[in-house]
């Protein structure tokens, strides 16, 4: 690999008006994170130097969440060659390439910008990714020889003769760092839209009797958002890439098309996922983990041999140990499921801790929260808490103990006891038939 020395510009200052929303475009999110950061983070696997967003004026909340990347203001959108140029005083001592993206086009993957970058090192003072669109619209589009780049004409400028090219422009570029300045200085706004242009850099570079190249990218990967309809999409391909991922790895899903994840989704191999599974941010699932369908989990660590679900609700804090069984229709949040232990059914337990191997039975909760504060639950190992048993927290139930089922346990349990806390049972002998004798003599009594 040659000398690698990359210094990214994204291009961020559009507000992107049809996306009808008060988020700056690139705030939208994709895989659970902003576009923005897909971007960075792509940047950051290059081993960048440096990367520089340029935001329209009022886009604090885009420097907030690109930190602790730079961000400079353009403030007023003359086009992409003068959004660079807002760049300027942050590359200007960069030597090396300068890698220009668009912060709304979050799909272009690291080994495309590779190639780019080799190319520019072999020689080329401007290198630019086309792609090839099934429809080529009003992209701007790249008039090659062989493998020179001879110009970039935006649509509005064409001939029709150009517009018939298929080869379109994506807008990534990667450019000399020590040639961008002069070049910036000498873009005109002199065409159909009055803007400064990037893509005249090419026939600038020409010019100079530099040499310009270009790299073919996929369609997917230049997918941009310019509306809802547009992020739906780029959705959808970043799920697929990411399902591709994990079925490569080892994971089996019955139905692939149907499960969700989030882009730091950790899964480890030999897991079973069954339909309909929804992983928000900050999971991580262990080797050999079966989770049945229609469960969603956020903020989740699930550890190995565990079988999670149908039906599971894993909320943030949740983790799960090992081999543990956390069955339909049970929520848990910050808490800790001990190695072995089960839940598994029609459980809501909060800020606990479940001790190794006890027995969670159906229907018990944890009341972790009286409206003001929340308070915690401690049930230590080997223990057995008997179906429909209300904790109400704080509360320590110790090591061995039991609950009887339909308990409301409002005081700590000592180790092995049985805590029992319902009214004791009576039964009249024969009531019930002298109920139903009476009510159906009234009933014949009536109808007459
Ligand atoms: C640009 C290209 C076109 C290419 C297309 C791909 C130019 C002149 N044209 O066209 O060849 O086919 O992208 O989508 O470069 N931006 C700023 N400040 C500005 C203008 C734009 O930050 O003053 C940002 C936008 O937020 C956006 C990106 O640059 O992220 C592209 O801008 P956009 O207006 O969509 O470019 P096009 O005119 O569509
Ligand atoms: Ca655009």
């Amino acid at each position: 690999m040659p000398e690698n020395k990359v210094c990214a510009v994204i291009l961020a200052a559009g507000q992107g008006t049809r996306m009808k929303s008060s988020l700056p475009k690139v705030l939208h999110k994709v895989g659970g994170r902003a576009m923005i950061c897909h971007l960075l983070a792509t940047v950051d696997s290059l081993d960048a130097e440096k990367a520089v967003v340029v935001v329209g004026p009022h886009m604090e909340t885009v420097s907030d969440a690109v930190k602790p990347h730079k961000t400079v203001v353009q403030h007023k959108q003359q086009g992409t060659g003068d959004a660079v140029k807002a760049a300027r005083e942050e590359i200007k001592d960069f030597k090396g390439s300068v890698l220009v993206l668009y912060g709304d086009t979050p799909l272009v993957k690291k080994e495309t910008l590779e190639e780019m970058i080799r190319l520019r090192e072999n020689g080329s003072a401007v290198v630019v990714l086309g792609f090839e669109p099934t429809d080529p619209g009003r992209y701007g589009r790249l008039i090659v020889n062989g493998s020179v780049l001879e110009k970039i004409v935006e649509f509005k400028d064409a001939s029709q003769e150009e517009k018939a090219v298929r080869l379109c422009n994506s807008g990534v570029m990667c450019i000399e760092a020590q040639r961008l300045s002069g070049w910036l200085d000498r873009l005109t706004n002199d065409n159909a839209a009055g803007e400064y242009y990037l893509t005249d850099l090419v026939a600038l570079a020409r010019q100079d009797g530099c040499q310009t190249g270009f790299v073919i990218g996929s369609q997917e990967e230049m997918a941009g958002a310019n509306s809802r309809a547009d992020l739906a999409m780029i959705e959808k391909i970043f799920q697929s890439r990411m399902r591709e991922k994990f079925l490569d790895q080892g994971v089996t899903m019955t139905d692939p098309e149907t499960v969700y994840f989030s882009y730091d989704t950790v899964l480890g191999k030999d897991i079973t996922i069954e339909p309909s599974v929804i992983f928000e941010t900050g999971c991580v699932v262990e080797d050999n983990v079966e989770i049945k369908g229609f469960c969603h989990f956020e903020g989740t660590h699930i550890r190995s041999g565990a079988k999670v679900g149908p039906f599971a609700r894993l909320r943030p804090g949740a983790d799960i140990g090992r081999d543990c069984h956390i069955g339909d229709f049970v929520e848990i949040k910050n808490s800790t499921i001990e190695n072995g232990a089960k839940v598994n059914h029609l459980s809501y337990i909060g800020d606990a801790r479940v001790g190794e191997k006890t027995n969670i039975g159906a229907g018990t909760i944890t009341c972790n929260y009286d409206g003001y504060f929340k308070s915690r639950t401690e049930i230590g190992a080997g223990a057995f808490i008997g179906s429909d048993t209300v904790i109400v927290a704080p509360c320590t139930i110790g090591d061995g103990a039991m609950t009887a089922a339909g308990s409301v346990i409002t005081k700590n349990v000592e180790a092995n006891a049985m805590a029992v806390s319902r009214t004791k049972q009576t039964a009249l002998s024969g009531w019930a038939e002298k109920f139903r004798e009476q009510k159906k003599a009234l009933k014949e009594k009536l109808s007459k």
